[in-house]
């Protein structure tokens, strides 16, 4: 497949709480992505700052580390032609009150910090990411090389 691509995208505890994740799931694949890995996991604080280290001190990161570290969440690897902007373009913005309807956000969601995914926003994040949540997956590729 040329442009194929890996993403790392979480179901947020949110998600998990709402029983949305056959729902969520299924709109990926119905897209035509691959599901390449999967777990469900609660993570620590350790964790929630490695994935969003670029958000360190920002005024909302407590209370985003706070709500990542709440409960259980799906962690994946997608896979599929232009993975990263797919899945981007059908989570929806940000902030779930300006996503629009159609996307997973638009149609789920009215909250900014409870907005229900997560997704790579660059093959530099999608690399670091998966090396984050999914190091055996790397490993793997290049056993497989
Ligand atoms: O998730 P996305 O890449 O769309 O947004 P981001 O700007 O990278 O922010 C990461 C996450 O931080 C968001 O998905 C929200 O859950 C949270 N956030 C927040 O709680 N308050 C904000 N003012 C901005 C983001
Ligand atoms: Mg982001």
């Amino acid at each position: 497949m040329t442009d194929k691509q890996r993403t790392l995208v979480l179901l947020k505890p949110d998600a998990v709480e709402r029983h949305l994740i056959g729902e969520i799931i299924g709109r990926y694949e119905s897209r035509g992505l691959k599901v390449r890995a999967i777990q469900m996991r609660t993570i620590d604080a350790d964790l929630a700052r490695a994935h969003y280290a670029e958000h360190v001190g920002r005024e909302y990161y407590q209370d985003l580390e706070d709500f990542i570290t709440s409960g259980p969440l799906v962690a994946m690897v997608l896979e599929g032609r232009k993975a990263i902007q797919v899945v981007r373009a059908t989570n929806g913005k940000t902030d779930c009150a300006d996503a629009e309807p159609g996307t997973i956000r638009g149609d789920f969601g009215t909250q900014k910090r409870r907005n229900l995914v997560h997704a790579s926003d660059s093959p530099e994040s999608a690399a670091r990411e998966i090396g984050l949540w999914f190091p055996d997956l790397l490993e793997q590729d290049a056993e497989a090389a």
